[in-house]
Parts: C-alpha cells; sequence; structure tokens
C-alpha cells in the first residue's frame, strides 16, 4: 500500500500505492496504513525529513467516493475524521519537515494531505488537476481544507477556492499560491528532498506566534464585511438546495475564529453530517458514478467491434446540421455537410466555424488547429458525397415527407453496415424507420441545442432497430465527447416528453391565476435553470403549439388535452406573441433592455384571490416531471434509472442535489412522494396521478 525508503541523508520517501485500484484513495483502511507510516518515520531518529510521493500515476484522487454511498452512523465515522485531523497536524507540529511531491492529480483529501506538508512542490504535468471538488459531490473538503486554505489565502480567496471547486491546472495551482514551486516530473522527488534537508525548522505559518489570517481574521472589519455578503451570495446560487454551501462557510466562520486544532473538530463534526445527507448521497450516486459509467457506455450491447466513425454524412446544415459538423470535425471526424443548394452547405459549414473561432479569439486554439479543423468539414449539395460514410445524420425539417425524401435518398449511397440517424425531436423513430429500406440500421441520435455546449446525446431505439446500430451511435456519441443515454422509442422519447411537463404546468399555473413573477421565481428556487415561461419563450410558443397539434392528430380520441393548449392559442393566433425571438411572449423582449415579464399578463390572467406557497409551487413543477418519468418507465421508454437521472440533469439541467427526475421520488421517499401526487391530483386533475408500483418503477 505504501512504498517507504529512506536515503543515506535521512529523507523518507513515503509512496502511495494503493493496491487494485485505479487511482491512490483515502478510505479507513489506507487512512490507518497512512498514519502508520508517518508515525513510524516520525519515531525513528534517523529520518530528518519526510517526502510524501506517490508510485501511481497520479499524487492522491481524494477520498474513496464508494465509500460515500454506505450508510455509516456518526460513530463510525467521526473517529476516521478525527484521526486524519491528528496525522495532519502530527505533520505540522513533530518537529521534522514534510514536503508534498505532487506528480499527477491531487485532488480533495489528496490535495489536503499535500497541505498538511510544509512545502508543496509539483510536477510540470499537463494533465494533473489541483483542488478541492467536494462540493460538487454534496460534501465539504473534511480533511483541513476548510480550515487551512483560508489561513493561507486568506478569508475571500479561501472561500471563494472551497465555494467553486473547481480543479485547476498546475500552472494555475502555482499562481494562486496552491502549490509553492513547479519543476520537471525527473526532478521532482530530487527537488522535494533537497528542500527538506534544506529546511529542518520548517513550520506552518499558523503555528508561528502570532500568526494572523492573511487579509484579515473572521473578526476584523474585513472578515465582518465579508461573511454577510458570502452568506447572500451562497443562498443567491444555492436557494438553500445544497447543504455543503451553509456548511462550508460555517467551518471556515466558526472555525477560523479559534485555534486551527479546534477548527479542525469543527469541521470533521460537519463533514459527518454531510457525508450521511440524503443530497450527498444522490449527488455522488448520479453525478460521480452513473455519469461515468454513461460516459464509458456500460449500457453497450455486447460483443459488437468497437466502431470507428471516419466519415459522418450530415444532411441539413441549419444550426443543428452545423453544431454536430463542428463538434464532430473538433474530434477528428471527416464531416460531409449537405443542404438544397452549395450556398446553403457553405453557410452551414461558416456557422460550424463561429464557436471555433471563438476560441481561437480567447487564445483556446490557434488558427492553424483551427483551419485544419474546417478542413474536414466538406459542404456539398449533391448525396455522391455520402459514398463511404460510416453514419448519416439527418437534421433537417421536422416533416415527415421531407425526411423520407432524404432517408431515401441517403440511404441508396451507403455501405450495408452504415447506420442512417434521425436528429429529430419530436417525431417518433419507428414511424420514421417505415421509409428506410433497413430499419435494423435506422436510429435515432438526438442532440441538444447549442450541440457545442450540450454535454448530453439521447439514442432512440426504435422498434426495428438492432443492436449494432445501438453500439456504433454509443460510440460516435463518446467519440465525440458527450456523455449518451439509450432510451426507446415513444412520443417525445424521455427528454423532450419529461421536460415538456415542467413548462406545461407552468403555464397551468399562469392560466390558474398564480402570479408569474411567483411561477419563474419557483422554478429557479427548485434549482432549475431558467423559469418555465421563460423556457416557453426562448423556444417559442408557435413550436409548443405545432408539437401539440402534432400529437393530437397522430392520437386522435386518444390525446389527452392539457389546460395550456389554448394559452398557447391564444398567445400565438390572437394576441401575436410568439416568443422570444418576436421580441414578445410571456415576456417582453426589448432589443435595448432587460427582459421584463409582461404587464398585460394579469389582464388576460387575472390573479387568484389566494396565492399558493412557493414551496407547494415548487413541488408541483418537480413533481410533474417525477411522475412523467415514471410513466415512462412503465412504459418501457427508459429501462433504467439512471438513464433518466443522467438524462434530466445533462439534458435539461433538472437540478443536480435531486439526483435526477427518478432519484428525486426516493429523496422525497416513495409513500410521501405517492401520497403528495394523489393530493395534487385531486386538486389539479389526473395528470398529477402516479402510476402504481412507485417505488419499484423509482428503485
Ligand atoms: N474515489 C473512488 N474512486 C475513484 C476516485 C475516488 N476519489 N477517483 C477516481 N476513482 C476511480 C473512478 O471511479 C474510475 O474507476 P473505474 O475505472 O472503475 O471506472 C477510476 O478511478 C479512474 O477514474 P477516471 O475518472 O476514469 O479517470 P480520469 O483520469 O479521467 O480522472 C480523476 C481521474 C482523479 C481526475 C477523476 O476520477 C476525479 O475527478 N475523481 C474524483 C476526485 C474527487 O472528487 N475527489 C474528492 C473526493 S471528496
Amino acid at each position: 500500500m505504501f512504498e517507504t525508503s529512506i536515503d543515506a541523508d535521512g529523507i523518507a520517501v513515503i509512496k502511495w500505492n494503493i493496491p487494485d485500484r485505479p487511482v491512490n484513495v483515502m478510505n479507513e483502511t489506507t487512512m490507518a496504513g497512512f498514519r502508520d507510516e508517518v508515525e513510524k518515520a516520525i519515531a525513528d531518529d534517523a529520518v530528518k525529513g519526510v517526502v510524501i510521493a506517490s508510485a501511481k500515476d497520479d499524487f492522491i484522487a481524494g477520498a474513496d467516493i464508494d465509500g460515500f454511498l454506505e450508510d455509516l452512523s456518526v460513530e463510525a465515522l467521526l473517529p476516521q475524521f478525527l484521526m486524519f485531523d491528528k496525522i495532519g497536524r502530527a505533520m505540522e507540529t513533530c518537529g521534522k519537515p514534510f514536503v508534498a511531491a505532487i506528480n499527477g492529480h491531487a485532488l480533495g483529501g489528496g490535495y489536503e494531505t499535500a497541505l498538511c506538508c510544509h512545502y508543496r512542490i509539483a510536477a510540470d504535468n499537463p494533465k494533473a488537476r489541483i483542488g478541492l471538488p467536494e462540493i460538487g459531490l454534496g460534501v465539504l473538503p473534511g480533511g483541513g481544507g476548510t480550515q487551512r486554505i483560508p489561513r493561507m489565502l486568506g478569508l475571500q480567496a479561501g472561500l471563494k477556492m472551497l465555494l467553486d471547486g473547481r480543479k485547476h491546472t498546475v500552472a494555475q495551482a502555482a499562481k494562486m499560491g496552491l502549490v509553492d514551486e513547479v519543476v520537471s516530473p525527473e526532478d521532482l522527488l530530487d527537488v522535494a528532498k533537497r528542500w527538506a534537508l534544506d529546511h529542518p525548522d520548517a513550520t506552518q505559518p499558523w503555528d508561528r506566534k502570532g500568526f494572523r489570517i492573511p487579509g484579515g481574521d473572521v473578526q476584523s472589519p474585513t472578515g465582518m464585511q465579508l461573511f454577510p455578503a458570502a452568506n447572500a451570495m451562497g443562498r443567491e446560487r444555492s436557494f438553500g438546495n445544497y447543504p455543503a454551501v451553509q456548511a462550508i462557510l460555517s467551518c471556515v466562520y466558526e472555525g477560523c475564529q479559534r485555534h486551527i486544532d479546534v477548527g479542525l473538530r469543527v469541521e470533521s463534526k460537519y463533514l459527518v453530517n454531510m457525508i450521511r445527507h440524503p443530497v450527498t448521497k444522490a449527488m455522488v450516486r448520479t453525478g460521480f458514478f452513473e455519469m461515468a459509467k454513461a460516459r464509458k457506455l456500460k449500457g453497450r450491447p455486447e460483443g459488437i467491434p468497437k466502431a470507428k466513425i471516419g466519415k459522418l454524412g450530415i444532411l441539413g446544415a441549419g444550426m443543428m446540421g452545423a453544431g454536430i459538423a463542428s463538434v464532430s470535425a473538433g474530434r477528428g471526424i471527416d464531416c460531409v455537410l449537405m443542404d438544397v443548394d452549395r450556398a446553403a452547405a457553405e453557410a452551414g459549414k461558416a456557422r460550424a466555424a463561429a464557436p471555433l473561432e471563438k476560441r481561437v479569439k480567447q487564445g483556446r486554439m490557434g488558427e492553424a488547429h483551427m483551419a485544419a479543423l474546417l478542413d474536414r468539414i466538406a459542404p456539398t449539395d449533391h448525396y455522391a458525397a455520402l459514398d463511404g460514410s460510416d453514419l448519416v445524420i439527418e437534421a433537417v425539417f421536422e416533416d415527415r415527407a421531407i425526411k423520407a425524401e432524404v432517408t431515401k435518398a441517403a440511404e441508396a449511397r451507403l455501405a450495408s453496415d452504415a447506420v442512417f440517424a434521425s436528429n429529430t425531436s419530436t417525431l417518433p423513430i419507428t414511424g420514421l424507420a417505415r421509409t428506410s429500406a433497413r430499419p435494423a440500421n435506422f436510429i435515432g441520435i438526438h442532440f441538444f441545442s447549442p450541440v457545442e455546449k450540450m454535454p448530453l446525446v439521447e439514442i432512440i431505439r426504435g422498434a426495428g432497430t438492432g443492436d449494432a446500430a445501438v453500439a456504433l451511435a454509443l460510440d460516435y456519441v463518446q467519440a465525440i465527447g458527450k456523455t449518451p443515454i439509450v432510451v426507446n422509442d415513444g412520443r417525445g422519447f424521455f427528454t423532450s416528453r419529461v421536460f415538456a411537463t415542467y413548462v406545461m404546468e407552468g403555464v397551468a399555473l399562469l392560466k390558474e391565476g398564480v402570479a408569474p413573477a411567483l411561477i419563474e421565481n419557483a422554478g429557479r428556487i427548485a434549482g432549475f435553470p431558467v423559469g418555465p415561461l421563460e423556457v416557453v419563450d426562448n423556444t417559442s410558443l408557435g413550436l409548443s403549439l405545432a408539437i401539440r397539434r402534432q400529437w393530437k392528430k397522430d392520437l386522435g380520441d386518444a390525446y389527452v388535452g392539457h389546460p395550456a393548449d389554448d394559452v398557447f392559442e391564444l398567445f400565438v393566433e390572437t394576441l401575436d406573441r410568439p416568443g422570444r425571438k418576436a421580441g414578445r411572449g410571456f415576456y417582453d423582449w426589448p432589443a435595448d433592455g432587460p427582459k421584463r415579464l409582461w404587464p398585460e399578463l394579469g389582464r388576460h390572467f387575472p390573479r387568484a384571490a389566494g396565492q399558493p406557497d412557493v414551496e407547494d409551487v415548487k413541488q408541483r413543477l418537480l413533481h410533474i416531471q417525477s411522475v412523467e418519468a415514471l410513466r415512462c418507465r412503465e412504459e418501457g421508454v427508459v429501462t433504467e434509472r439512471a438513464d433518466a437521472d443522467v438524462g434530466s440533469i445533462l439534458g435539461w439541467g433538472f437540478p443536480m442535489y435531486t439526483g435526477g427526475v427518478l432519484s428525486w421520488v426516493g429523496q422525497v421517499g416513495a409513500a410521501a412522494f405517492e401520497a403528495q401526487c394523489h393530493a395534487l391530483a385531486d386538486r389539479h386533475g389526473p395528470r398529477f396521478a402516479p402510476p402504481a408500483e412507485v417505488e419499484a418503477l423509482a428503485a
């Protein structure tokens, strides 16, 4: 587990090398092992100084996140954390110099181990990331980070680092003062040993007499100004949904007023509560494990060789087609970008170039690199250019006749094993595949707009789609660096269908006479990036109306109306307020100023006498989506909870603290969720009625 050696000068090197794990992680066993090594080195008179290093590519990747999902008691957890505090303090105060030789990732507890050292040297490794990312998992840096960082950087810079949870490159870390020196990887150990030899009396600043926190203590005028503002900003960002934000602020405020030994105990107690918190469990499960599994294609059909997409055909050079070309060329795939005439195809290529040009301007990409990528996009207006494509994605108008025509023409040029995909967001894949000569190779690859920014891709298996097509689509999504989920066919598939319920519920609330600002704020307080009415304005009310009408036409008598339907009609057809593009929808969008809710809304939807509590509106907006997701699970549109959870967070910004749209049911508690939905159904209609077996479906 540890390789310890002592050289002729008396410098001990303790190298982390946890067996059978891809990275060095800290858990009860490895921390006990580390404690033993440190205690041995401290007790050994022959040892003059100690270097903490790693025999793996990373330094230490932090706490063993696997353990976060276990249900451990306070009694089991607290002693572990106090033990780590004790080791850290022993390193700092034993009278021997400790140096961290950081060769790779030093994250969370890994970087906190380095913080217990008197000096931190990092190898100039472009892959290495350094920082305290705990907040992203719903916890706080509990290995002394909330105490040592503010004492090292000052309260303001320290709080910023703890609350933003960024992983920094070595160069950034050096600039911020997180590492003291950067050297070449070959020199790392020698320089670390030399420093230890040259600094026999090293101490930590906070153990020196008269230590003050740089920039001012908690009770200084700076501190007094900082904390009220930091509290307010924390609240503004989290709306109280992420308890770790408050816990970090409390650790710094309470702990940094006291001696560091007391501060560390304060931190450990907050950490125990955070690790046991349901929000942490949800964030770790979905945000760390399920997302990683999705990126690693855990659901890929077995026994099919990995596909390499050498050439990609894209039909339709509009916004989506151009976006797909841009991200694909950016990952080294040759793209043919086709449209009805050469000018349209060229315009599409120019659109694909825009995000790359932005990166060049920001200094994040060289001109030559951009030119090489753009060379990979060939605009065209004839199908023959598709010859030799491994995959063709159509991103033409949402019109069945046009789609049928391009499918036929493109398929005529494709090899028998090439795959044809539709980027439709509304039309069921099985129906579109009827026009295909090879339905087993026909699939849905649903991108989100803007393609360059959105991390999710929804892969839709039609009734006749074969495993080989699913595997190829997954390989392609992985190759372009996005995260896939796989769902079965259905109206609106999974993401559009469930997200629509958020928007529709917002409009239903408006129709009931709930104050528009209350609806929008409740959406944001629930954790969504924007309120439901703003979402409709952004995507256009005309589109919502068209989709609803298409569904009505397709479903006939089976169509279930929604209170929002006639609001869409009113706004598009009577009031001529089709949305943001036109400058008017539920909001006014003036060209020269900020948006504001349309002042006339109250005239069309008179304010109801008793306004609901914001918590009730929030619950309605969250629950309606989870009910729809449960229905998707019941109907087999999604077969894995993880696909629903990952898809909801990455696809439309369902809030992370919930763990995703199905995990939310678990967080509320299946029985409580069911009861709340039945109560909502009694008041607002059967759309809230949950399917039977809520617990089994959410599990
Ligand atoms: N605890 C448990 N397992 C961890 C881990 C941790 N802290 N960090 C990484 N792993 C595991 C991953 O789950 C993965 O396991 P798998 O191969 O079985 O799928 C493996 O180590 C490699 O990680 P991966 O993310 O695939 O490699 P990478 O090189 O892309 O990234 C890290 C490496 C360390 C940057 C990344 O894994 C990471 O950010 N880990 C979390 C660090 C963190 O948040 N630490 C603070 C904990 S409070």
